[in-house]
């Protein structure tokens, strides 16, 4: 398996882009700042607090066992909410693509990760349910939408199967979800307790459906223990999660208050979206953070790079870049295109639009990865969760928890319970004086 990946920075040096950049002096003054980040991080670490650094030692062998358990399931579901289903989510579509259901020699696979009912009906309609293998994950066995879904395809279960105990695994620390699977006796996976949901996918979260799906998680895992020894550098010119970290800080300081990730493979897309969860729910406290916006190149460049290059000037880009694709295709043609390949398209798009941005001092940086597979995915999601905690020690916020997430949880708890709104938060939200009827 190839495994190179490059960080490149030098469109974000003042050099480069000017003093909309980071300069060698922007680092120095913060040097300390930088010191003690790291340090802090390392002492959490040390007291037990970053479970998510341990998972690239553990034995993954209860999750390489249900490859063959999974064997002769055609279906998968997937149901969770945030990090218990996105992470699974972004390593089957980054090592299979796209189109994975499209394909008749895989297993098809379904995330049921919403509570919009078209979308668990459809699913529904679309699985055999005695050949499906379901999988209900969260952490805290409590969340609504999970649950609501999970008894919606138990239902179903019972009824077309009967015992349908092979059918379900289920990974909860605690709450009724686990309940439910302790008194019914369903395969049953814990997730460390100093794991947290949106850095959970090399648990068992991520791992345990990932196996079954197919996924090599021992290349995945390798590539994050490798990326691990890297980011344990005290060397900021050696670590490219603590770097890429402090120039985002730098940044932000500087009025950059939108981090775009660029991924120009489409196979990156859900990558985008779980870096997207991970940046904001982990950074978005006490007036601070960063907003997270995924753009795939080259498509977006026809809908959002006008924005970039020309809009306020807040945004740090981030170009996510593989050398080698799986498939290619060349082009006939009378024009400039002929003899080129699809790839040389669109990474001299990527180049193109790294230049332009570059050229009007829009800082910019680059992750290059030799070929995207389980090894350097893992590679790229271990950096991104070094960063992110990086990045919170530098905004001196607690990157682990989100507390505001939870009020609007307990609301909808309570309105269901059959409270109103108004009882509940103490205005009304529909006067309609303030509604125009369309
Ligand atoms: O990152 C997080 O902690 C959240 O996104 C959770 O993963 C999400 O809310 C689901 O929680 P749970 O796993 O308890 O169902």
């Amino acid at each position: 398996m190839k495994g190179k990946c490059l960080f490149k920075y030098t469109n974000v040096i003042e050099e480069t882009v000017g003093n909309e950049g980071v300069s060698s002096t922007d680092i120095e003054n913060i040097m300390d700042k930088i010191n003690k980040s790291y340090n802090g991080l390392l002492e959490k670490y040390k007291n037990k607090e970053l479970g998510f650094m341990d998972l690239v030692h553990q034995d993954l062998r209860p999750y390489t066992m249900l490859k063959k358990y999974s064997k002769d399931f055609e279906y998968i579901i997937i149901i969770g909410m945030g990090g218990s289903v996105l992470g699974a989510q972004m390593v089957y579509e980054g090592v299979k693509g796209i189109y994975y259901n499209e394909r008749k020699t895989s297993k098809k696979v379904y995330f049921l990760d919403n509570s919009d009912p078209e979308k668990t009906f459809e699913i529904l309609n679309l699985v055999d349910l005695e050949k499906t293998l379901v999988f209900a994950i969260s952490k805290s066995g409590n969340t609504a939408e999970t649950l609501a879904n999970f008894l919606i395809v138990r239902d179903r279960l019972i009824d077309k199967v009967g015992n349908c105990n092979k059918n379900i695994i289920v990974v909860a620390n605690g709450g009724m979800l686990r309940d439910i699977a302790e008194k019914e006796g369903y395969m049953l996976f814990d997730i460390p307790e100093n794991v947290g949901g949106r850095f959970s996918v090399l648990s068992a979260v991520g791992l345990a459906p990932l196996s079954c799906m197919g996924i090599n998680i021992e290349m995945l895992v390798k590539g994050a223990r490798e990326m691990d020894e890297l980011c344990k550098n005290e060397d900021i010119f050696k670590n490219p999660a603590l770097m890429n970290a402090v120039i985002h800080y730098i940044l932000y300081n500087k009025g950059k208050t939108i981090s775009v990730l660029m991924p120009y493979i489409e196979r990156l897309h859900k990558f985008g979206m779980w870096y997207r969860q991970l940046w904001a729910e982990s950074l978005g406290k006490d007036g601070k953070g960063q907003t997270p916006i995924v753009s795939v190149g080259a498509k977006d460049q026809h809908s959002q790079l006008q924005l970039y290059l020309d809009g306020p000037r807040d945004k740090v880009i981030t170009f996510l870049k593989v050398d080698e694709f799986r498939h290619d295709l060349t082009i006939k043609s009378s024009n400039y295109l002929n003899a080129h390949k699809l790839s040389e398209l669109i990474n001299s798009e990527q180049e193109g639009t790294e230049a332009s941005l570059t050229s009007k001092n829009i800082p910019n940086v680059s992750i290059i990865i030799d070929e995207l597979n389980e090894y350097t995915l893992g590679k790229l999601i271990y950096m991104y969760e070094m960063q992110t905690a990086f990045m919170g020690e530098l905004l001196e916020i607690n990157a682990f928890n989100q507390p505001s997430v939870e009020d609007g949880k307990r609301i909808t708890r309570e309105l269901l319970r059959g409270k109103s709104l108004e009882e509940l938060t103490g205005f009304k939200s529909f006067d309609s004086k303030y509604v125009i009827e369309m």
